[in-house]
């Protein structure tokens, strides 16, 4: 297949590596530019005068029709598989309740809890694909999926094993954590070391066991679980040969930064209250940050990470964003863009690039996806933009005109009947 007349093919073509510093500003991008997909793969990139020449006759011809043409979005930070939504509490906080005070009065992560523990798995399997499908429409075609709404060792693999049959039945692509320390459940509050326990003895070894997860995760935040609760868990995941990413210093400076650069963990996803000395550690140890701007603007709050800060200090900046029914309820990387320009001042050359390659790295996945070079998949978008800016300044609207996966169609937009009725 040949894709032609992209007004900006938006490469993002560069060493193999995350992108730091200036980098992130660096798209490689080809203007009139041309790609060559064979089977999934992409074969070549350049100018349309130069991919042209090389059409033969029996090729399908994709014409972008002067559109801005980028990699898919991998989405490295979701827990997408859940039952029932929260929108009664979306309600509660519109009145000025806060997440915590509902978390405390039982709602928040717990009731999501109850209700997935009473989803069968195939229940879970078709929320997914509906999420599945929106996450494709607004131009992602990877995303990172955490369990942590089971909290049971049953719960916890009937939703590793719903991820795993998503990843089987839909375009998308899926990346599994393991996220039993998501919250301590009801039924342990008053035992909280035997549920830390119950993770490491036995849901480990049978996640580990069925393969159900590349990474593991934990909720460290004041009233969660302790730094030194993560420190064991994440340690037990690492004995299993999984790798480790960490909520970390979401609602409060909890220590959870200079935990993720103890334990050399690939990521530490959230950091609205992280300090310099944080970030140092950060940086230190090479763990990548995962940016959710999403769940502050949900949330009702205005403390925000320091992503300037971060990409200055030479951090590889990673945005995400968080889906979840309680404190970011979108898919949409555009909207997660548009929050990363205006609330935290990323240029959007930035936020594209660690919206996709920066993404792609913290999954290990940077030589397969994240940009738009050859031998990588040929996951990739067709913008209804002329320039890559437009995708965050035109905010809150979809963008994607068709999305392609493995080369394959997975997604075009449908049509809108233009027009008056005469009467
Ligand atoms: O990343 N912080 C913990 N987990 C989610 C929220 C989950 C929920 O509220 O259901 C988050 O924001
Ligand atoms: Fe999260």
């Amino acid at each position: 297949m040949f894709v032609v007349g992209c007004s900006q093919l938006v490469t993002l073509k560069g060493e193999a590596r995350p992108r730091r510093f200036g980098e992130m500003r660096e798209l490689s991008i080809i203007e009139d530019g041309a790609m060559i997909v064979r089977d999934g793969r992409i074969v070549r990139v350049g100018k349309r005068s130069e991919i042209e020449a090389l059409i033969e006759q029996d090729c399908e011809v994709l014409d972008a029709r002067k559109r801005v043409v980028m990699p898919g979005f991998v989405d490295a930070h979701t827990h997408m598989v859940f039952a029932g939504t929260r929108a009664d509490e979306y309600e509660m906080r519109a009145s000025g309740a806060t997440y915590q005070e509902i978390a405390a009065r039982g709602g928040g992560i717990k009731s999501t809890v109850r209700r997935t523990r009473g989803a069968a798995l195939n229940e879970l399997v078709e929320a997914g694909k509906k999420y599945s499908e929106w996450f494709l429409r607004g131009g992602t075609t990877t995303v990172e999926a955490k369990s942590g709404y089971g909290l049971s060792l049953e719960d916890e693999l009937k939703i590793l094993r719903a991820i795993k049959k998503l990843n089987e039945e839909t375009a998308l692509g899926f990346v599994p954590t393991f996220l039993g320390a998501h919250d301590v459940p009801e039924e342990y509050s008053a035992r909280r070391e035997q549920y830390v326990a119950l993770i490491i003895e036995e849901m480990l070894p049978a996640v580990a066991g069925e393969h159900l997860a590349e990474y593991c995760d934990v909720f460290c935040e004041e009233k969660v679980f302790t730094t030194d609760e993560a420190w064991r868990i994440l340690s037990a995941a690492r004995c299993h040969g999984m790798g480790l990413r960490l909520h970390a210093d979401q609602l409060s400076l909890s220590g959870g930064a200079q935990l993720a650069a103890e334990l050399g963990s690939t990521t530490a996803d959230h950091l609205e209250h992280t300090d310099a000395k944080g970030i140092a550690a950060l940086k230190s140890a090479g763990v990548q940050p995962v940016l959710l701007p999403a769940s502050v603007y949900a949330l009702g709050l205005n403390r925000y990470p320091a992503a300037r800060e971060m990409i200055d200090a030479g951090l590889a900046v990673v945005l995400a964003t968080d889906f979840n029914p309680g404190s970011s309820p979108t898919t949409s990387m555009q909207m997660v863009l548009s929050l990363a320009s205006t609330q935290m001042k990323m240029m959007p050359a930035e936020a594209i690039t660690a919206a996709t390659i920066n993404a792609a790295y913290s999954l290990n996945l940077g030589d397969q996806i994240g940009s738009l070079e050859a031998g990588k998949r040929a996951d990739f978008v067709i913008h209804d933009c002329d320039d890559f800016r437009e995708i965050g300044y035109f905010f809150g609207l979809e963008h994607a005109e068709a999305v392609y996966v493995g080369g394959r169609l997975s997604f075009r937009r449908g049509t809108t009947f233009q027009g008056k009725i005469s009467s």
